[in-house]
């Protein structure tokens, strides 16, 4: 099987373009890159992939942010608002709370539009400009709305973004209009905006930049590639465990596909390749359920609900390259509720480490999965934090305390405090 960790590095085929080509994850099928626009296999429908016929090494990386891994990307820059290079936080409180050796927090909130949508961008629009195609387009709960009106803007293209009606955080909608997108609100969920953009992409209106677009997860695999240099050098191993939050599942399939690649290339053994760990919103939880009940595909739910809205997801389409991922790894995944992802956002603020509700998921879920004794305490842990708190004020100040009204003179502010 073409995901399996030890699948062997396959040679480049007729239609490859500079060592680079497309593979369907399905019947293997191989397609040029930059030919023609494709999303999905011609043959089968399945999903792509990006494959090279070199694979990168640890000595290949060198500079700075996302194009520090141009060996492992299908270019050597791209349209860049210096994306990557996030902190990867120590949280000593929350480590010694949930009970784990080691944990860190990979901030994706501190990428220029501040989610890690940059990094698959910055790839994702370059192709697009190979490609010479006109309007960019996305559906989205509002963090690659935001990130496709920056980086489309900076391309110098067009950008159209699909909206669901009234479940978009306000900073994420004030960012994709500012950088200049179109925005349309549809009156459904995520998953309809998703098959209408779909859609317009077949009958070639617009270019789809999605997840489903396999050159963004390229970009994506960066962040997998960071947290184990940073572990490299903090600790001269790599972490046990990575634990992210999933809407569609394509950080989840980006990191499995650092990994692969660095076992392919001989530098990551496979016993040592991080678990995948995924967390789920109890409302929004298909590939949770996909897992627990060990079936080879998720099931739609056309239901969704949870406060953390950019996760309001229940048609993860990268589902076939992240189910893989998760059960090859031996990782695994757990839902939450929005009081246990509210919890979790709390308690990393506490640490000074402001996100959005989606991405405390990730905390919440280690929290969880350590209580049921699924966690061992002697693992060294990193959680994904995908979005900045800013991205959804509401959802931030619902979290925290109340201003409290005071008079404009200082004898009445004492007054307030001693009281
Ligand atoms: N966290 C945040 C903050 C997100 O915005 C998203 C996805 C995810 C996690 C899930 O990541 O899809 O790779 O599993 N947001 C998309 C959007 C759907 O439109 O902004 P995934």
């Amino acid at each position: 099987m073409s995901l399996s960790l030890s699948a062997e590095q396959p040679a480049a085929p007729d239609v490859a373009d500079d060592g680079v080509w497309l593979e369907c994850i399905e019947c293997g099928d191989t397609f040029a890159p930059f030919d023609d626009v494709r999303y999905t296999c011609d043959e089968c429908d399945g999903l792509l992939e990006v494959r090279y016929d070199e694979l990168p090494t640890f000595d290949d990386f060198e500079g700075h942010g996302v194009w520090r891994y141009a060996a492992a990307l299908p270019f050597e820059s791209g349209v860049s608002i210096q994306e990557g290079s996030t902190p990867l936080y120590e949280v000593p409180r929350l480590e010694d709370e949930i009970g784990v050796k080691t944990l860190r927090i990979k901030h994706e909130g501190m990428n220029p539009t501040g989610s890690f949508k940059d990094r698959g961008m910055t790839v994702g629009v370059q192709v697009a400009k190979e490609l010479c195609v006109g309007r960019l387009a996305c559906a989205s709960t509002g963090n690659t709305s935001a990130a496709l009106a920056a980086y489309g803007t900076r391309g110098g293209m067009e950008t159209l973004v699909l909206l669901p009606a009234g479940k978009v955080a306000a900073g994420k909608i004030a960012q994709a209009s500012l950088h200049d997108a179109r925005i349309l609100e549809v009156d459904g969920n995520f998953d309809a905006c998703l098959d209408i953009v779909q859609e317009l992409a077949a009958k070639g209106e617009v270019y789809l930049l999605n997840s489903l677009n396999p050159f963004r997860l390229e970009g994506q695999k960066t962040i997998g590639l960071e947290i184990l240099e940073g572990f490299l050098a903090d600790y001269d191993t790599v972490p046990d465990r990575i634990v992210l939050p999933v809407g569609n599942a394509g950080n989840t399939s980006a990191l499995y596909k650092a990994f692969r690649e660095l076992v392919q290339a001989g530098e990551l053994d496979e016993d040592d390749v991080p678990k995948l760990t995924g967390v789920q919103a109890e409302g929004a939880a298909p590939m949770v359920e996909a897992i627990e009940n060990d079936a080879d595909e998720v099931r739609r739910w056309d239901d969704v609900e949870t406060r953390a809205t950019a996760i309001r997801i229940g048609n993860p389409v990268n589902a076939p390259k992240a189910l893989p991922g998760i059960r090859e790894t031996g990782g695994t995944a757990v839902a939450v509720s929005d009081e246990e992802i509210t919890d979790a956002q709390r308690s990393l603020a506490a640490e000074g480490i402001g996100v959005e509700p989606a991405s405390a998921a990730s905390v919440a879920g280690l929290r969880k999965l350590r209580d049921e004794g699924v966690v061992d305490d002697d693992e060294r842990v990193a959680c994904l934090t995908t979005g900045h708190l800013l991205k959804d004020p509401d959802a931030a100040a619902a979290a925290g305390g109340d201003p409290e009204p005071v008079p404009a003179d200082t004898d009445g502010v004492l007054k307030h405090l001693h009281q």
